[in-house]
């Protein structure tokens, strides 16, 4: 039976990162996936160009039972420690917007360089086969992957959420910790676009309409595109307050950010024969200022529309509340929001606080990070700081 110092389940972004630390520090590693090859969510990540981390990470961009978890590893493996990294193998990349980075090439070459990192550290693999068991026999875990068992001392859970099961992705984090007595803070898809239904089937007929908006839910805004599609509403700014809306709850959009307040009287006073969907249309797809006008109910000319009917116009079209009857669920969500309580955690080593030698890191954990490269980097800085220790 072979033996390692540490098994890490899970070959995708964050166990790629531990494994290839801890060989590094010449731990023997076994680096175990049920895929047939490692890294699948980066290959496909950011279009292919993976948006491998964000200029801007702070643990406020973080959504997680204690806000404050993710602090410890965020600050000792920084956005700058990864660009170092990508730059020392010559990898090109470019910021695109609000911090995001990406390579110029292919998100293959992050792989590739992480598969080059593990090959430093002499780290070994198992890939293709199912694990069908973890045991723990109070010295070493023991860990049988289609019938041949491996022991180590030290296991590490970094086999991610349920978001996009076709792609391998499973619960299996949660049922481990489960055995382990770790807590698991429900999962949820997150990133994800949500559904319409009712008299805001409407809106569908707008699909693949796009509109730069300040989407919000409860307190937290975005300021990105939305965008319509057929089954609800998508887009950048609709993702990031999908990871904090909850069901029943509205979503608001501010249609039009970048107007003051009584623009719309203003308009009334330069163009009082124009419409107000073709007011609208000067700063909205045609589309949506037709349905907006619509819904509104003034389909006349400003001239005809008091300025008091045209103030409820502007706050609605900036408070717009639309409610979300569901999300996509995981087989569209991003990453998957909760997962293995941070309360059962070390900060500082991802180690299990009440099983000695268990750890757990990347999205497994209830860890999750804004759109933007910032899951990316939850994954490599909490992979390095297990990496450290192991
Ligand atoms: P990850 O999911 O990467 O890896 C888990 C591994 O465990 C997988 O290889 C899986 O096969 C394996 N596994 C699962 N169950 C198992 C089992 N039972 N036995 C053995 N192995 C098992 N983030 C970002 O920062 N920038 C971006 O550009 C993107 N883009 C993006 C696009 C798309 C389409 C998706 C779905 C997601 C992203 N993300 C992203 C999110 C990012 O991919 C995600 O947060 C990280 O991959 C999480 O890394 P982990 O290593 O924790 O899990």
């Amino acid at each position: 039976m072979p033996n390692y110092d540490a098994i890490i389940l899970g070959a995708g972004a964050a166990g790629l990162m531990c494994a290839a630390v801890a060989g590094q520090r010449a731990r023997r590693v076994l680096l175990v996936d049920h895929a047939d090859e490692p890294g699948k969510k980066i290959i496909i990540s950011g279009g292919g160009r993976c948006n491998f981390t964000n200029v801007n990470t702070a643990a406020d961009r973080y959504i997680s039972a204690n806000p404050h978890f993710a602090k410890s590893a965020l600050g000792r493996y920084t956005a700058a420690d990864f660009i170092a990294l990508v730059e020392s193998y010559g990898i090109a990349w470019h910021e695109k917007t609000l911090g995001q980075l990406f390579c110029d090439g292919s998100a293959k070459q992050i792989v590739a360089m992480l598969l080059d990192e593990c090959a430093k550290g002499r780290v070994d693999w198992s890939l293709g086969r199912a694990v069908t068991g973890v045991a723990h026999d109070g010295d070493d875990f023991r860990v049988s992957i289609d019938g041949r068992d491996v022991t180590a001392p030290a296991l590490v859970i970094a086999t991610g959420g349920p978001s996009i099961p076709r792609m391998g992705a499973t619960g299996f984090a949660y049922d481990l910790a489960r055995q382990f007595g770790l807590k698991v803070v429900e999962p949820r898809p997150a990133l994800v676009p949500l559904t319409l239904g009712g008299d805001e089937t409407l809106f569908r007929s707008l699909s693949g309409v796009a509109a730069d908006v300040v989407a919000s839910c409860g307190k937290t805004a975005f300021r990105e595109a939305a965008l319509f599609t057929h089954r609800g509403l998508s887009g950048p700014s609709i993702l990031q307050v999908s990871s904090y809306w909850r069901h029943g709850q509205p979503v608001g959009i501010d249609f039009l950010p970048d107007r003051d307040a009584g623009w719309l009287q203003d308009a009334k006073r330069t163009t009082p024969r124009a419409t107000l969907r073709k007011t609208l249309a000067g700063a909205l797809p045609d589309r949506l200022a037709e349905i907006l006008a619509e819904r509104l109910g003034m389909t006349g000319e400003l001239s005809a529309l008091t300025d008091k009917k045209l103030a409820e116009a502007e706050r609605r079209l900036s408070h717009w509340n639309f409610t979300p009857n569901g999300s996509e669920g995981y087989a569209k969500a991003e990453v998957t929001a909760g997962g293995i309580s941070t309360a059962d955690l070390s900060s500082q080593t991802m180690e299990a606080k009440r099983t000695k030698n268990l750890y757990a890191i990347g999205e497994a954990v209830d860890v999750t990070g804004w759109l933007g490269g910032y899951n990316f980097q939850w994954a490599w800085a909490s992979g390095w700081a297990a990496g450290q220790v192991l």
